[in-house]
């Protein structure tokens, strides 16, 4: 495994949990450092355990070198962000060619990060060119959520090969062998177009659920109901249906843009996907425009963001909601607070200006508003007696509709969420007379 990033410490780990021996090799010291002491570096449920009980198979290094001497197919699992121009940088792909040391016949390079389509076409062209040709390539993209990436991984709903040569096809899935999934079978730039569409098309239903839910506010539509009721179709389905403030993470919002780029440096103007994008930045904003209707003015009051991970489950904070939100609200004078079950520290580093909190009560305490960004199952319980009586003034904006809002409203609540019945209109519960609690 060249890489020992999300993707590449989950893959490591199942690998050996199926039985194959794993090298891992990875470029930062610190990592290595930890996972040959047993440290995790990264939050993903069921990874420590699976990393524990296959430690006998699996081993890390800081040397190419170590890896090719003991493997003979070399995953990789390199980051591929995106750059200025919203192409991915695929400076680290190349790297890893680079520092190929000198490898027998057997060999076979095996892409699973997330590439542009036509770069296996490039890969194996530079390959070739250096005198490699006898080293496969093979294009196996991943389809790993964070959170569920183990699971994704023992059970995936398919298994991607996009190959050159027949053989090295038949190696790759011969790896995956006592996994039950269907094994599409393709060539590497439908494969490499296989993972970018599946993003993109995600991307695109949270998109569009959320400018149904937008819609459902003015018309008095619930989009929770509506979408239940789409979801019903066999032919639609139900996931990728929940309206919220967004998608965020690591691969929805730099695959959408790459898409987007690789139709565009073609010639072809991916029009579907400049909407998505921009309903997603617009998404995360409607937040500010929810609290303004209810508390006016922003500057000076105290707003808690509870959840500030891109979503529950991890302590990934890459393009998170929670940050576009907290320098909104800075900007308006407002006072931000975040809470969050897992990653302070990351938020530490990304969030100057917001006072973080360990508790749910520590952050809305003396607030004027607690915004739930992020569904993590602690905040189920969020509209307590206990919230109530410590927020200066009882405001829940439910960016993912996680909470009841009858339940809210019963509790003493002014609720809104993102597309429900009933928004409360300014001033449903009257406040003026509270004071802020010690
Ligand atoms: C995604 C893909 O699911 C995975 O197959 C791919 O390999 C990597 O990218 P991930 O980014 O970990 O995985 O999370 P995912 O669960 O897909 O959610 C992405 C974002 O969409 C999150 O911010 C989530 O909150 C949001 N989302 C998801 C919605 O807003 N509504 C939904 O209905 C589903």
């Amino acid at each position: 495994m060249i890489g020992a990033g999300w993707v590449g410490l989950v893959t490591a780990a199942c690998f050996a949990d199926l039985g194959h021996d794993v090298v891992v090799r990875d470029i930062v010291p610190e990592r290595v450092a930890d996972l040959q002491a047993g440290r995790v570096p990264i939050h993903e449920p069921g990874l420590p355990e699976l990393l524990a009980q296959a430690r006998d198979r699996l081993r890390f290094t800081l040397a190419m070198a170590d890896l090719f001497a003991a493997a003979r197919v070399a995953f990789v699992c390199v980051g591929t962000p995106p750059t200025y121009s919203g192409d991915a940088d695929l400076s680290a792909v190349w790297h890893v060619l680079d520092e190929l040391p000198d490898v027998d016949e057997r060999a076979l390079l095996v892409m699973k990060s997330t590439v542009p389509v036509g770069t296996g076409e490039k890969v194996r062209a530079a390959l070739d060119a250096r005198g490699l040709a006898h080293v496969g390539y093979v294009s196996n993209p991943e389809f790993l959520a964070e959170g569920t990436a183990v699971r994704d991984f023992q059970a995936p709903d398919r298994i991607v090969i996009g190959a050159f040569a027949e053989s090295d096809a038949d190696r790759v899935a011969a790896l995956y062998a006592p996994i039950e999934a269907p094994i599409v079978r393709v060539d590497v730039a439908s494969a490499e177009m296989i993972k970018l569409a599946s993003n993109a098309f995600l991307a695109t239903r949270i998109s569009f659920i959320n400018e149904i839910a937008n819609v459902c506010e003015v018309t008095g539509a619930d989009v929770e109901q509506v979408a239940r009721g789409m979801g019903l179709d066999h032919r639609l389905g139900p996931h990728f249906l929940r309206a919220g403030i967004g998608f965020g993470g690591s691969c929805f919002p730099k695959d959408v843009q790459a898409l987007k780029q690789l139709a565009g440096n073609s010639g072809y103007h991916f029009q579907l996907l400049n909407a998505v994008i921009e309903v997603n930045e617009l998404q995360k904003r409607r937040v500010v425009g929810k609290l303004a209707k209810h508390l006016g003015e922003l500057r000076g009051k105290t707003i808690a963001l509870l959840g500030l991970s891109f979503k529950p489950n991890t302590n990934d904070m890459r393009e998170a909601s929670s940050l576009v939100l907290a320098a909104r609200l800075l900007a308006e004078g407002a006072t931000v607070r975040g809470w969050d079950p897992v990653s302070l520290e990351e938020a530490q580093a990304l969030m100057q200006g917001v006072e973080l909190c360990e508790t749910v009560l520590t952050a809305v305490t003396g607030a004027d508003a607690a915004v739930v960004v992020t569904e993590w199952p602690e905040l189920r319980g969020l509209a307590s007696s206990e919230v109530r009586a410590a927020m200066r003034n009882p405001l829940i904006v439910d960016g993912r509709n996680l909470l009841d809002p009858e339940e809210a409203r019963a509790a003493g609540f002014t609720y809104e969420g993102i597309g429900r019945a009933g928004n409360d209109t300014p001033g449903a519960v009257e406040t003026a007379e509270r004071e802020p609690a010690a």
